[in-house]
């Protein structure tokens, strides 16, 4: 028998490399992941007959991103109401025809070796086709946006209501994890913020009475769900200091999160104003989710141009963030996550 003598020299210099924690194995917020890297959320304004039924062609986007390896895949934003829609293209989970074809989805997506997640929102003001546009108080996004109702009581607990029976129906659907919006200056954000929520009920007025409208849909959906249940928070607007919530108050929000029983956050940032950065650059995002990590004990997860694997590895390891989101990036290159194999050298195929 030989006696191998090991020693960094006469390893394989691969061997030695240290595993990719972009493109290893994981477990995040009770889910296994092939790797660290998951579909971030985009509407495909591909529902022609407003019905907010799934169609062949969101088959086949979402089957092209299975095949690209994505660890996780996250459906664009789900209305759970019809006036809940951004515009009519949006998809829609308020009712069980709608819930039949996301079955099929879901069980394609799973055929295809990837975990899947679905965000349920409501748009509140930015709902630009609805019939009767809503919001926490009657205060418009921008001169081309109708003016919302203020949402009375009744109105509050119905649409609660209606996030509650979307999450039943995904789950019977069969989904990894259920995501609610809560950034994107959709209903939820609406709420948390203290200049387009003037309230003066228990919606309104603190930060925790503007927590209290997701509060209680937390509370309701943990009442049956226990499965990994993420919210997605948007923690800068862009605009002048007192208009917005400081970073610890999300920081605050986040523990509550953790509290009420969520199991991830998935930060970004904007779309409750009419504005944006001045500029934006790549993993411009990930200072906000270094900020919730540092104060939450969540799993974080995080989006904007992240492009450069190598990025992404540095941010995974430096304990920023724990897992990258990745929109556009698929919209140009199909191969991003096989590059970024080649790119950080990994070579085993056990770890994609
Ligand atoms: C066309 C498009 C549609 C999007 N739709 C949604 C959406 O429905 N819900 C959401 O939370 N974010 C949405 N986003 C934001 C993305 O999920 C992501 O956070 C953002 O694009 C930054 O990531 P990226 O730089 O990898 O594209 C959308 C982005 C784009 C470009």
């Amino acid at each position: 028998m030989l006696s191998l003598k090991i020693n960094q020299k006469n390893l394989p210099k691969k061997e030695w490399q240290p595993m990719s924690m972009l493109l290893s194995p994981t477990v995040i917020a009770d889910l296994k992941l092939k790797n660290r890297i998951a579909l971030s959320p985009m509407r495909t304004y591909n529902v022609q007959k407003h019905d907010g039924i799934l169609n062949p062609l969101h088959f086949a986007h979402y089957g092209a991103r299975a095949v690209e390896q994505v660890g996780l895949l996250i459906i664009e934003v789900t209305a759970v109401t019809p006036d809940g829609r951004t515009t009519d293209d949006d998809l829609g989970l308020w009712n069980d025809e709608q819930a039949k074809e996301l079955k099929k989805l879901v069980d394609f997506l799973h055929s295809l070796g990837t975990k899947v997640g679905i965000l349920l929102g409501h748009a509140g003001r930015k709902a630009k086709d609805a019939t009767k546009v809503v919001a926490p108080s009657a205060i418009s996004y921008n001169d081309e946006y109708s003016q919302p109702e203020s949402l009375d009581h009744a109105k509050i607990k119905e649409l609660q209501a209606a996030f509650v029976a979307a999450t039943k129906r995904a789950i019977a659907a069969g989904v990894d994890m259920v995501e609610i919006q809560g950034g994107e200056g959709f209903l939820i954000d609406e709420f948390f913020s203290p200049v387009v929520n003037t309230r003066e009920d228990e919606y309104g007025g603190s930060l925790a009475n503007r927590y209290r409208f997701l509060q209680e849909i937390i509370t309701a959906i943990r009442s049956f769900y226990q499965n990994s249940l993420w919210v997605r928070l948007s923690l800068d607007e862009y605009v002048k200091a007192e208009e917005q919530n400081k970073i610890s108050e999300w920081q605050t929000i986040g523990n509550w999160l953790k509290r009420d029983g969520v199991d991830c956050i998935s930060v970004t940032t904007g779309g409750l104003f009419d504005k944006g950065p001045d500029y934006k650059y790549e993993g411009w995002q990930v200072p906000y989710a270094a900020a919730m990590k540092e104060a939450v004990e969540l799993p974080i997860a995080v989006a904007g141009m992240l492009f450069d694997s190598k990025l992404c590895e540095y941010i995974l390891e430096t304990n920023q963030a724990d897992l990258i989101l990745e929109a556009h990036v698929f919209d140009t290159n199909a191969r991003w996550v096989v590059e970024s194999k080649e790119e950080l050298e990994v070579t085993s195929e056990e770890r994609l």
